[in-house]
């Protein structure tokens, strides 16, 4: 049995060019990333060069050419957070998870973002879908330490 499933999404699809969106998004459904040696096959098949399908897998924020990270944290770093030490509380994730989302491999995918909401609550923060506020450097540690 082949394993590439590649090959089987290319030929439900016409090979033309408009068709890159359609199967990016397939390819990404199924391997949960666009791995980047997949590249060149959907490239070929579609007779357009790398670097247009690399462009169009780079500025869609959706599509990943790394494997999601087990856990997402993300961390606010709007305004309100940022007078509460969001920043402090980003670089410390950051020296914990060692990596930002893209990292290949990388256990905790880490996102900065700009306001979620819980403003009154600063600084705030995401950790799978579910938000905390208030947060200091002893409870992210908390946090990072329950998903291990
Ligand atoms: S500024 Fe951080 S939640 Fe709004």
């Amino acid at each position: 049995m082949n394993s590439d499933p590649v090959p089987g999404i290319l030929s439900s699809f016409e090979c033309k060019q408009e068709n890159l969106l359609p199967i990016l998004h397939a390819v990404q459904e199924v391997l949960g990333h666009i791995p980047s040696d997949r590249v060149e096959v959907i490239a070929r098949a579609l007779n357009i060069s790398r670097a247009e399908v690399h462009g169009v897998i780079t500025f869609y924020h959706h599509f990943r050419s790394t494997p999601i990270a087990q856990r997402h944290l993300q961390i606010c770093k709007a305004e309100a957070c940022q007078s509460m030490g969001a920043n402090d509380l980003f670089d410390h994730a950051l020296r914990r998870c060692g990596s930002k989302s893209d990292a290949q491999g990388a256990s905790v995918a880490l996102d900065a973002v700009y306001c979620l909401g819980l403003c009154a609550m600063s600084p705030a923060l995401m950790m799978d879908g579910t938000p905390h506020g208030r947060v200091t450097t002893d409870a992210l540690d908390k946090l990072l330490d329950l998903g291990r």
